[in-house]
C-alpha cells in the first residue's frame, strides 16, 4: 500500500514526567500501528497534535505531561488493514501459543508496576495507592486470559437424524475495535485485549484522549513481548467522535468492544448498524446500595465508602444511591461522616498518604456542582463537604454527603461520577428494591444483610448485572462483568469473556 506522508515532529514530554519514570522507555507519544511507532516513514501522521495533562495541576501551565501526535483517519485505516492481515495467520495460533503471549504481558506489566502506576496517577489523578490497584488488576486480566486461552472448547452435538452428528467450532471473530476510557487507563483495555487475544483476534485499540500514555506504555510491552506485527494496533486521537465512527462503520472490523457512556453507547450502536457488527458495551450505572435493618452498620458503612468513593466516584460501578433503612438512618449517617473525616485525604495522586484525587476536569465539576445544587434545592441537606477546594486546584472537589435525598433530585436520577452521597431513607423491601430498579440503567447494585432469604430474594428481584452483597467491591478478573438495561451488554472478564470475542459455527457431519 502506497501511503502519503505528512509528519511533525510536534510531540513533546515534560521535563517533569521524564524526572518520574525509572524506566523512560515507557514513555510514548506516537501512535502504535502494524509493529511499529508512527513515524514519517511509516504514517500519514498530521502535524496536529493533543495536550495530556495532570488533573492535579490543573489550570496551571504545570499540568502539561506531554503532547502527543493525533493519528489520522488513514492511520487508522491502515491499522485496520493490519489487523486484517494479522488475523489471517494469528487466528490459527494455537491457545497455549497465545496463552504464552498474554503471560509475557501480566509479567512485564508487575515488573513495571511503578511506573505505569506513575503514569496512571499523573494522567487520571488517582492516588498512588489506587493506580498501584489498578496495574494489578489491569495485569490480572492477561493472567486469567492466559489460563482460558488454552480451554477454549466446542461441542459434539446429537443430531436429529441418526446418520449425521453436529460440531459446534468456536472461532475467532475477527478484527476487534476496543475503545476506552480514562477512569481506568489500563484495566479497561486489558480486560478487553486479554479476551480478544485469548480467543485468536487481532485489534484496534483507540484510548481514551484523557489518558493515552498509559495505553502506549501498555503498546511498548506488547512490542516487547513480540506479538506478531498487526495483531495490536494502539492509535491515539482526540477526536473520539470520528474515530468511534470510522470504527463502526468499516466492513473489516467485526466486532466493536466499548467502555463509556450509554449515550454514546447508542451512537455506536447505530453507526455499526450498517455492518452488523457483533458488540460489547459496558455503559453507565446508577447504582443503589442498600443498608437493611439486620445489616452489620460498620460494615455497611466501610462498604459504601470504598463503592461511593473509590477514584473520587469516578467508576461506573461506583453507588450512586444509598438506601438506609429508617431504623438505622440516624446512625449510619453519622458513622459514615465520621469515617470521611476522619480517614479522607485529599490532594494530588502522587502526594503521600493521599487517599483521594482530583475530578478529571471542569465537565465532571460541573456536574458535581450541578447535583449538590439541585438536590439542596430541594430540600436534601449538606451532611459534609459540599464546596469547591481552590486552594488545591480547580479539580478538587470536597468528598460531600447529602441527606434526606428523594427521587425528584437529579442526584437520585443520573450518575454523578463524582465524589457525591446521597443518602435516602427507606421503610419496607417491596418499596426499596422499586426504587432501585426506578431507573433505565443497571450496571452494579449492592446491599448489606444477614437474612439469608433476603440476599436470595433481593438480589434476584435486582435489575443490575453485577451484584455486591455485603461488599462495596466487586471487580476482579473473576467477575462477569456487565450490565442489564441501558447499561449495555456483553460480560468481561470470568470464564465468559473470551465468547465475547468469538462465533459459534456448527458443522453437520453426515453419512456416519
Ligand atoms: C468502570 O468504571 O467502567 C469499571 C470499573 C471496574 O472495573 O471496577
Amino acid at each position: 500500500m502506497t501511503i502519503p506522508r505528512f509528519y511533525s515532529t510536534a510531540s513533546t514530554v515534560s521535563a517533569r514526567l521524564t524526572s518520574l519514570l525509572k524506566n523512560r522507555d515507557l514513555i510514548k507519544t506516537t501512535s502504535y500501528i502494524n509493529g511499529k511507532w508512527a513515524s514519517p516513514t511509516n504514517t500519514t501522521t498530521s502535524t496536529t497534535t493533543f495536550t495530556v495533562t495532570d488533573p492535579a495541576l490543573y489550570p496551571s501551565p504545570q499540568a502539561e505531561l506531554a503532547t502527543v501526535q493525533s493519528s489520522t483517519r488513514e492511520d487508522f485505516q491502515h491499522a485496520i488493514a493490519a489487523a486484517e492481515s494479522a488475523f489471517a495467520s494469528f487466528k490459527s495460533t494455537t491457545g497455549r501459543y497465545r496463552s504464552n503471549l498474554l503471560y509475557s504481558l501480566y509479567q512485564a506489566m508487575l515488573d513495571n508496576k511503578q511506573d505505569l502506576a506513575t503514569l496512571i496517577a499523573l494522567e487520571n489523578g488517582k492516588p498512588m495507592s489506587d493506580a498501584m490497584g489498578e496495574v494489578v488488576y489491569a495485569a490480572s486480566f492477561f493472567q486469567w486470559f492466559a489460563e482460558e486461552s488454552s480451554r477454549i472448547t466446542g461441542s459434539i452435538i446429537a443430531s436429529s437424524n441418526p446418520t449425521s452428528r453436529i460440531l459446534s467450532l468456536k472461532q475467532p471473530i475477527g478484527v476487534c475495535a476496543i475503545m476506552t476510557p480514562w477512569n481506568f487507563p489500563l484495566a479497561m483495555i486489558t480486560r478487553k485485549l486479554g479476551a480478544a487475544i485469548a480467543a485468536g483476534c487481532t485489534t484496534v485499540i483507540k484510548p481514551a484522549s484523557e489518558t493515552p500514555l498509559s495505553a502506549l506504555a501498555l503498546a511498548h510491552l506488547v512490542e516487547n513481548a513480540q506479538f506478531p506485527a498487526g495483531v495490536v494496533n494502539v492509535l491515539v486521537n482526540d477526536d473520539a467522535a470520528m474515530v468511534g465512527k470510522l470504527l463502526c462503520e468499516d466492513p473489516r472490523v467485526r466486532k466493536i468492544s466499548f467502555t463509556g457512556s450509554t449515550r454514546v453507547g447508542k451512537l455506536l450502536m447505530q453507526q455499526s448498524s450498517s455492518t452488523l457488527k457483533k458488540l460489547s458495551f459496558e455503559l453507565g450505572g446508577n447504582a443503589p446500595f442498600i443498608v437493611f435493618d439486620d445489616a452489620n452498620v460498620d460494615k455497611a458503612v466501610a462498604g459504601a465508602i470504598a463503592s461511593k468513593f473509590r477514584s473520587s466516584g469516578q467508576t461506573c460501578v461506583c453507588a450512586n444511591r444509598i438506601f438506609v433503612h429508617e431504623s438505622i438512618y440516624d446512625e449510619f449517617a453519622a458513622k459514615f461522616v465520621e469515617k470521611l473525616k476522619s480517614d479522607v485525604v485529599l490532594g494530588a495522586g502522587l502526594d503521600q498518604g493521599v487517599t483521594h484525587g482530583p475530578l478529571i476536569h471542569q465537565k465532571s465539576m460541573d456536574k458535581v456542582v450541578s447535583h449538590i445544587e439541585d438536590a439542596t434545592s430541594k430540600g436534601a441537606t449538606l451532611l459534609l463537604g459540599g464546596s469547591k477546594r481552590p486552594d488545591l486546584g480547580d479539580n478538587f472537589h470536597d468528598l460531600t454527603v447529602l441527606g434526606d435525598v428523594t427521587p425528584e433530585m437529579l442526584i437520585f436520577q443520573e450518575e454523578t461520577f463524582g465524589p457525591v452521597a446521597p443518602l435516602i431513607k427507606f421503610t419496607s423491601e417491596d418499596q426499596v428494591v422499586q426504587l432501585a430498579n426506578d431507573t433505565e440503567v443497571g450496571l452494579a447494585g449492592y446491599f448489606y444483610s444477614k437474612d439469608i432469604s433476603r440476599v436470595f430474594r433481593v438480589a434476584e428481584a435486582m435489575d443490575t448485572g453485577m451484584i455486591g452483597v455485603n461488599t462495596g467491591a466487586i471487580s476482579e478478573a473473576a467477575l462477569p462483568f456487565g450490565g442489564v438495561k441501558e447499561s449495555g451488554f456483553g460480560r468481561e472478564g470470568s470464564m465468559y469473556g473470551v465468547d465475547d470475542y468469538m462465533v459459534i459455527k456448527g458443522v453437520v457431519l453426515g453419512d456416519v
